[in-house]
């Protein structure tokens, strides 16, 4: 059976995602029943790291979401808009969806979630967190014994980059940011992530996931890391501490109903496991009974890492339609059943 794929959005992560498909050898062999039917951008003219036949491209990406040649839509161009109305569309029109988009889902993942189990498709989204680290599926799958406890994680590449920068050399706040912009890092507007609006995002999702209930993205503090100067860090240092920002969700103890839900810079002990994730690399610690504690590391953020998770979901999806003939049944990658808050 062939699956075809509409693909909004060519930059970073969908540069990477085309570059896996289209070199299937050696990966996983569902790959060689994939092609990209579409890929919706917003110029035909721009210079590309990737060679694409030029019948592929199109700037109008409402006609990728209601082809109906087209199986799965990967939204790759982040944002809120027009990406929540793409994806809404593509869902309407019966399409699996599978999608990077970290703010989207934080916000409209409830809509977006109720409106794929009315419609009997798929919206998988394991690059939204954590760039290439399983997190998502673990979450909902494979830890699925588990009573989640504690997720404490460090899941924006960026802010990460720019304190151990700040760290290892010294170097102020504002030289590192340029830097980071200079090296492709950080956005040209990196409020989100300096801000800590991406990693609060990223904690909603996986809160949501890990404590099955909808979290409000507005009930997540987030403090960035903009007033965060070398002195801190040199005195942190001689304390026998790093500066980390902590995206943390947590159940109170004695309350088993709320939940903390916070993003700050946070002193971290230098024995501690989190101490020494640096760069741009992410890693989650997941505390859940009666697992303990277990630790997800690797490259959270860039092409290559981030197509890593759409490929994944991708092939997910596509090895569920093969084995169900296509028949959509309700099954473990759908969101909760229908008595419980979808959940995200
Ligand atoms: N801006 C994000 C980060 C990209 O730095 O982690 C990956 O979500």
């Amino acid at each position: 059976m062939a699956f075809k794929i509409g693909l909004l959005g060519l930059g970073t992560v969908g540069s990477g995602t085309a570059e896996i498909i289209y070199n299937p050898q050696g990966r996983h062999p569902l790959l060689n029943d994939i092609t990209i039917a579409k890929i919706g951008v917003k110029s035909l003219n721009k210079q590309r790291t990737i060679d694409i036949a030029a019948e592929v491209l199109t700037t109008d990406l409402d006609s990728i979401v209601s082809d109906p040649d087209i199986d799965i839509v990967v939204e790759l161009i982040g944002g809120l808009e027009p990406a929540r109305t793409l994806i809404l569309k593509a869902i309407a029109s019966g399409k699996h969806v599978v999608t990077a988009n970290k703010a989207v889902i934080a916000r409209y993942g409830q809509e977006i979630f109720e409106a794929a189990k009315k419609a009997k498709v798929y919206v998988l989204l394991e690059a939204a967190v954590g760039g290439g680290i399983p997190i998502v599926e673990p979450l909902k799958q494979s830890l699925g014994a588990n009573r989640i406890e504690t997720i404490i994680g460090i899941v924006n590449g960026t802010t990460n980059y720019i304190l151990t920068e700040m760290t290892e050399k010294g170097s102020d706040f504002a030289e590192v940011l340029q830097e980071a912009q200079a090296l492709g890092y950080a956005e040209a507007d990196p409020t989100a992530d300096v801000e800590g609006y991406d990693a609060a995002d990223k904690i909603s999702i996986l809160a949501s996931l890990a404590f099955d209930r909808q979290v409000k993205r507005e009930d997540v503090y987030s403090e960035g890391i903009t007033s965060i100067t070398s002195s801190d860090i040199d005195y942190a240092d001689k304390l026998g501490y790093v500066i980390k920002l902590l995206a943390i969700a947590q159940k109170p103890a004695q309350d088993q109903e709320n939940l903390e839900l916070r993003v700050h810079p946070t002193l971290v002990e230098k024995s501690h496991p989190l101490a020494n994730v640096n760069g741009v690399f992410n890693a989650i610690l997941v505390e859940g009974q009666p697992l303990g504690q277990v630790m997800f590391y690797g490259p959270g953020a860039g092409s290559g890492p981030t197509a890593s998770a759409v490929v994944a979901d991708i092939l997910n999806i596509v090895g569920v339609l093969q084995s169900n003939h296509g028949a959509h049944a309700l099954d473990p990658l759908l969101s909760s059943s229908p008595e419980k808050p979808a959940p995200i």
